[in-house]
């Protein structure tokens, strides 16, 4: 039984764009998938439909019931707020108690690697560290679904390798669903079991291929010549997408 069914969904805006046609795609519970594609594929908006953010024109999204979390592009942190301020939000928002939703929020933090951070404010934070408060946000409800969209894309390099191997830690350790946007080929292949590679004009799935590759996945995994071979091939997906 998968978590997320879609189901031949398509979606076009008020408008006219059509930015999604015929996309069909079961995620099953615990996989961590990518979708790449390029800019404008509609992998945005594929995730706010299934975050129900969005509904679609034609066809049905499925998914179980419960908390999903989503984390964007740019961290969106409240500046007047303390990082654990900030993660405790959505606990606050659902009426938690005080002193109960300050420790989930400290542990949650802690998952992240900012433990000793509760009290900063993010201004004081580097722009990694601000990703992480944004992660513990969206993991501070225990979501048994976790969208991402292009999350690091404004990272360094550096600070983009080390929150790609944090992820895949919280993700192997909360046995959580991960639906995971980028347009690199890179950040998808070091990732993800699964990747679903998306053309545009309209958005549609052009590929659809695992990533057999055991896990734990680290620096090792990364400078070996299989990685490298497996970004050859997702390259070249990517490339036939591009050409459709
Ligand atoms: N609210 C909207 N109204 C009209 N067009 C939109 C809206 N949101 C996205 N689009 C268009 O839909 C297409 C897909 O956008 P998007 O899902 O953001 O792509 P991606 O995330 O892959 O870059 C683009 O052509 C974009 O301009
Ligand atoms: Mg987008």
């Amino acid at each position: 039984m998968p978590l997320v069914g879609v189901h031949g969904v398509s979606k076009v805006f008020d408008n006219g764009v059509r930015a999604l046609s015929g996309i069909s795609l079961d995620v099953a519970a615990g996989e961590f998938l990518s979708i790449l594609g390029p800019s404008g594929c509609g992998k945005s908006t594929l995730l706010r439909l299934v975050a129900g953010l969005a509904s679609p024109s034609e066809g049905t999204i499925d998914r179980e019931s419960g908390d999903i979390g989503f984390v964007f592009q740019e961290p969106t942190l409240m500046p007047w707020a303390s990082a654990l301020a900030n993660v405790a939000l959505p606990l606050k928002l659902r009426g938690m108690a005080r002193s109960e939703r300050e420790a989930r929020a400290t542990a949650a933090l802690d998952s992240v690697g900012l433990k000793g951070f509760e009290r900063a404010f993010p201004r004081e934070l580097s722009g990694g560290m601000k990703m992480r408060v944004s992660l513990a946000r969206a993991l501070v409800v225990e979501p048994r679904l976790l969208l991402m969209d292009e999350p690091f894309a404004a990272l360094d390099e550096i600070t983009r390798h080390r929150l790609n191997r944090d992820l895949l830690g919280l993700w192997q350790r909360s046995g959580v669903t991960v639906m995971f946007v980028t347009h690199s080929v890179f950040e998808s292949v070091f990732l993800s079991q699964r990747i679903v590679v998306m053309a545009a004009r309209p958005g549609r799935v052009s590929a659809d291929f695992r990533v057999t590759e055991p896990y734990p996945r680290g620096e090792d995994f990364r400078t070996s010549a299989t990685y490298a071979e497996w970004c050859r091939q997702a390259s070249q997906r990517l490339e036939q997408a591009m050409a459709a």
